[in-house]
């Protein structure tokens, strides 16, 4: 598809997203089971049911495109996923293993805070007033959960020692 407008950059964009979201409501049930912390765990476990909604609020957003909610390979989330996965092999000490999870998150939840800030903007300029409030709580979310994910971090880097 040719991007000829900012209105095609703005769908192209949120079929990434879409995808992207997918991507890692399959990836973060395994990052669960990975964790050693019962704190990490629930963080995990509280961000999976927010990413199933997340998902839903990107494809009610497509409405405004007046194009169908269809998604396209986001290349950028299979890389960040496929190098959480080899990490997750490393043979590690669990609090170790612990901090490069969220390592891993981080980067993810970052990813996603570039997409949807960037979604915002656009759905802004372009007057897509509900794409903007849906996609605008995405972003509330992925902040939030990378807020928590630093304060967790602080204690789990601390008991995994130097
Ligand atoms: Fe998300
Ligand atoms: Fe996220």
């Amino acid at each position: 598809m040719a991007l000829k407008t900012l209105a095609d950059a703005f769908h192209d964009e949120l079929r990434d997203v879409l995808s992207a979201e997918r991507q890692l409501l399959k990836a973060l049930p395994k990052m669960m089971k990975k964790a050693h912390s019962a704190e990490l765990k629930s963080a995990f476990e509280k961000h999976l049911a927010e990413t199933e909604v997340q998902m839903e609020r990107v494809e009610q957003a497509f409405e405004d495109t007046g194009k169908a909610a269809k998604a396209k390979k986001c290349e950028a989330m299979a890389g960040l996923i496929e190098e959480a996965s080899s990490m997750m092999e490393e043979e590690a000490d669990p609090e170790v293993m612990d901090a490069v999870l969220i390592s891993c998150a981080q980067k993810v939840e970052h990813y996603e805070i570039a997409t949807y800030g960037t979604l915002c903007t656009w759905a802004k300029l372009l007057g897509y007033a509900n794409a903007k409030t849906l996609l605008g709580q995405n972003l509330d979310e992925e902040e939030r959960t990378d807020k928590a994910l630093t304060k967790l971090s602080t204690k789990i880097n601390q008991s995994a020692g130097v």
